[in-house]
C-alpha cells in the first residue's frame, strides 16, 4: 500500500512525502516583485509545516506585465539573489521550491488601461471586463524567450524547478481555448496549433537551464465552460504530448477559475459526489492512467483518508494544496501526527485580500 507519508520522486527531486504547497500568490512582495522579510517569513513558516515542496505564487516573466498587484518578478536578473535567500531557507528546512512562472494576459484588474495586455486574440474576458492585443508573432517570440530566462534566473536563484502556469483564464490557457483563441496562423485552430506556444515555452526552458532542471506544467483538466473553451479530451491530449517530450510533472486543476465543476457541463465526466473533495480527481484519474509523468492533483484536497484512497486506486501520486496552508501552514506536521486532523480551512476563499492574501480567520484576530 502506498502512503502519503513516504518519500516519492517528482523527477530528480527527491521529496519527503507527497504534498505539495500549490501556487499562492501572497500579495505581499514589493511593487517591484522582489523579495521581503514578510515573503520570507512566510516560505519559513511553510517549509518547517511539513509540506515536501512548495511551489511559489506566479511571478511575471515581462516587467511591463503584472496581472496583480505585489507578486514575485522574474523578469530581470536582479532577482536570483532574493531566489537564493528564499531557496536556502526552504531548503534549510528540508523542503523543496519551485518557481512558479505566468502571463497574466486579459485576466486582470491591475493597472488596467495603463499597460498593454496581450492574448492570443483580440476577444472581450467578460470576466475581467479587459479585451487584450493579440499578440504579433514576435510578441509570442518574445514572452517564449522570457520564460526561458526567467527559468534560468531561478535555476540560478536555487530553485528546484520551475511550474509553467497554464490553467485558470490566463494567457497560455487563452491559448489553449477556443473561446479566446480565433487566430488563422499556427498558433491557432486545431488544438495542436492552439498548444504550440506551450511547447515552444518548454522547448526555450529546456535551452536556458540545464537538460533535467524539472519542468512542471499546470493545467485545467476542462475550462467547465457552456460554450465548451478548453475541453477535457484535449488536455488529455496535451498532458500525453508533454510526457513524451519530457515533462517532470502536470499539476491537473479546473477552471476559469478554482471552484469545482459544475458536472453536468462537462459530458465526458461524472463527478461523483465524493469528489467534492479532490474535486479533479476523475479527471486526474484518467490522466495519470495514461501519461509516464507523475500527476499532482489539485483543489479540495482536505482529508487524509480521501487523499490515501486516491494515491492507492489510482496512478495519481502527489496531492496540492493553497488555502488550507495559508490558514494553517504546519498543517501536513499536524497531519502526519495525527490522519484525522481537520483543517482550519473551510475553503470560503475568503483569502484575498488588498493588504495581502490571508485567512479570514487571522484577519479577524488582528
Ligand atoms: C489566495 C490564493 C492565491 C492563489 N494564487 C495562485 C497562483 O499564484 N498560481 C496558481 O496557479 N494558483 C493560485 N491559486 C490557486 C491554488 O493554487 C489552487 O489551485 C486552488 O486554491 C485550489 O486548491 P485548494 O482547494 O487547496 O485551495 C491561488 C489560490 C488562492 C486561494
Amino acid at each position: 500500500m502506498k502512503q502519503l507519508f513516504e518519500p516519492a520522486n517528482i523527477g530528480n527531486i527527491k521529496l519527503k512525502n507527497r504534498f505539495v504547497r500549490s501556487a499562492t500568490w501572497e500579495g505581499m512582495a514589493e511593487e517591484s516583485g522582489h523579495l521581503n522579510d514578510k515573503i520570507f517569513e512566510i516560505y519559513e513558516n511553510l517549509s518547517k509545516g511539513g509540506a515536501a515542496a512548495i511551489i511559489t505564487g506566479y511571478a511575471y516573466v515581462l516587467k511591463d506585465e503584472q496581472p496583480s498587484p505585489r507578486m514575485f518578478g522574474a523578469y530581470d536578473d536582479s532577482f536570483i539573489e532574493d531566489y537564493r535567500k528564499l531557496t536556502d531557507i526552504v531548503h534549510k528546512n528540508n523542503s523543496k521550491i519551485i518557481l512558479q512562472l505566468a502571463y497574466g494576459g486579459s485576466m486582470t484588474w491591475f493597472n488596467v488601461g495603463q499597460r498593454e495586455i496581450w492574448g492570443p486574440s483580440a476577444v472581450l474576458n467578460k470576466i475581467s471586463g479587459v479585451t487584450p492585443k493579440e499578440m504579433t508573432k514576435e510578441d509570442i517570440k518574445t514572452l517564449v524567450k522570457a520564460f526561458g530566462e526567467s527559468s534560468r534566473r531561478a535555476m540560478e536563484g536555487g530553485f528546484d524547478g520551475v511550474e509553467i502556469h497554464a490553467g485558470h483564464g490566463y494567457l497560455l490557457n487563452h491559448f489553449l481555448s477556443p473561446n479566446f483563441n480565433i487566430r488563422k496562423d499556427e498558433y491557432g485552430g486545431t488544438s495542436e496549433n492552439r498548444a504550440r506556444i506551450i511547447y515552444e515555452i518548454f522547448d526555450s526552458i529546456r535551452a536556458h537551464t540545464s537538460k533535467d532542471f524539472p519542468v512542471l506544467i499546470k493545467l485545467n483538466c476542462s475550462d467547465f465552460m457552456e460554450n465548451k473553451g478548453f475541453l477535457f479530451e484535449e488536455c488529455k491530449e496535451l498532458c500525453k504530448n508533454l510526457s513524451e517530450k519530457g515533462i517532470t510533472a502536470v499539476e491537473i486543476s479546473g477552471g476559469p477559475v478554482f471552484r469545482a465543476p459544475k458536472t453536468e457541463k462537462e459530458p465526458t465526466k461524472q463527478v461523483t459526489l465524493s469528489s467534492k473533495e479532490s474535486y479533479f480527481s476523475e479527471y486526474a484519474k484518467d490522466i495519470a492512467s495514461e501519461i509516464d509523468a507523475p500527476v499532482i492533483l489539485v483543489g479540495g484536497n482536505r482529508s487524509v483518508e480521501v487523499m490515501e484512497t486516491i494515491l492507492n486506486e489510482t496512478q495519481i501520486e502527489f496531492f496540492s494544496l493553497s488555502r488550507p496552508l495559508l490558514s494553517e501552514p504546519d498543517l501536513i506536521n499536524k497531519w502526519e501526527k495525527d490522519k484525522t486532523a481537520k483543517p482550519r480551512c473551510t475553503s470560503c476563499s475568503l483569502c484575498f485580500t488588498p493588504e495581502g492574501n490571508m485567512c479570514i480567520l487571522d484577519r479577524e484576530k488582528k
